[in-house]
């Protein structure tokens, strides 16, 4: 956790206990998400009060008691301070995205992921967003560059259901469809062939659904915008890594691609990578 708070922990906490400390927190709108496990839960209180005294807009601190798992990204919270609640409105690049953290997957975390996407898009473009979330990438994508139309697709009816709330709030309906199913299905149901660029902002499965995100492509190609998870040892290059597993797939499906950029997104475990790929791919007709 941040100098600050470390200091004023220092006086109501052992150096033991200091030491064990999480690294960091996340704001979420005025939601204070902390991770405490069983050897500082004695000293939660604490914690939650420090983090309410130097974040004045915080108004309810929550634990994360589980890791974001299954398909749906969710993760337990325990109530530990303020307002009881799950529900908040973050502002992030001027929109407001509305979400509860209980029932829907968000992190503040992939903020400049989700800026540097948009700033790609030109308002001619049609895009799909496969793992869509609240709408974030959707919403950023409608008020930054304008897109013409995008189709923002989550099997969460939770998700759904604030991305729908969020497209009100930040006045895009025009633009962004927020689409409930199986990213699979929508695609060969009614997006197949549509799409200037795909978002597939699902580490854990996306190299599983490459198939789907190239068929809802134009006749002729268009961007494939890659996330996926990688461990490097020391010396490995994970973007790299991920460059050759993408690439084979896509030379298995026959097609001439060209990674453009690739970045790590952040670290999420010790040498474990969350890496993003911007990829060209060229469809035959
Ligand atoms: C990591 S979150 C996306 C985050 C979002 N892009 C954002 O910026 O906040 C992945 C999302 O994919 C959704 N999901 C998982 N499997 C899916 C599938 N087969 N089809 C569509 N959405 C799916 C989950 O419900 C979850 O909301």
């Amino acid at each position: 956790m941040g100098g600050f708070l470390r200091r004023i922990l220092a006086e109501k906490l052992e150096r033991w206990e200091l030491e064990i400390l999480p690294g960091s927190y996340d704001v979420v709108g005025d939601i204070a998400v902390i991770r405490i496990g069983e050897n500082l839960r004695h000293r939660i209180r604490e914690i939650a009060e420090a983090i309410i005294q130097i974040n004045k807009h915080v108004k309810t601190v929550l634990n994360q008691t589980s890791p974001v798992s299954g398909d749906l990204r969710l993760r337990r919270l325990e109530w530990v301070m303020g307002e009881k609640k799950t529900e908040t409105i973050h502002r992030e690049h001027g929109c407001l995205f509305k979400v509860d953290l209980e029932r829907c997957y968000f992190s503040p975390r992939l903020s400049f992921e989700r800026l540097r996407v948009a700033r790609q898009a030109t308002p001619s473009e049609v895009i799909v967003n496969m793992f869509a979330g609240v709408g974030c990438f959707s919403i950023l994508i409608a008020k930054k560059a304008g897109a013409c139309r995008v189709y923002s697709i989550d099997i969460n009816p939770w998700a759904v259901k604030y991305a729908e709330e969020n497209v009100r709030l930040n006045r895009v309906s025009r633009v962004v469809e927020p689409i409930l199913g199986d990213a699979r299905d929508v695609i060969e149901e009614r997006l197949v062939g549509v799409a200037d660029r795909v978002l597939m902002p699902l580490p854990e499965r996306a190299y599983e659904y490459i198939d789907s995100a190239v068929e809802s492509l134009r006749a002729g190609g268009g961007t494939i915008h890659y996330y996926d998870f990688v461990h490097a040892s020391k010396g490995e290059d994970p973007i790299g890594k991920i460059e050759g597993k993408v690439g084979r797939k896509l030379s298995l499906l026959g097609l001439e691609f060209n990674v453009e950029f690739g970045r790590i997104v952040r670290t999420v475990g010790p040498r474990w990578f969350q890496v993003a790929l911007d990829i060209h791919v060229r469809k035959k007709d």
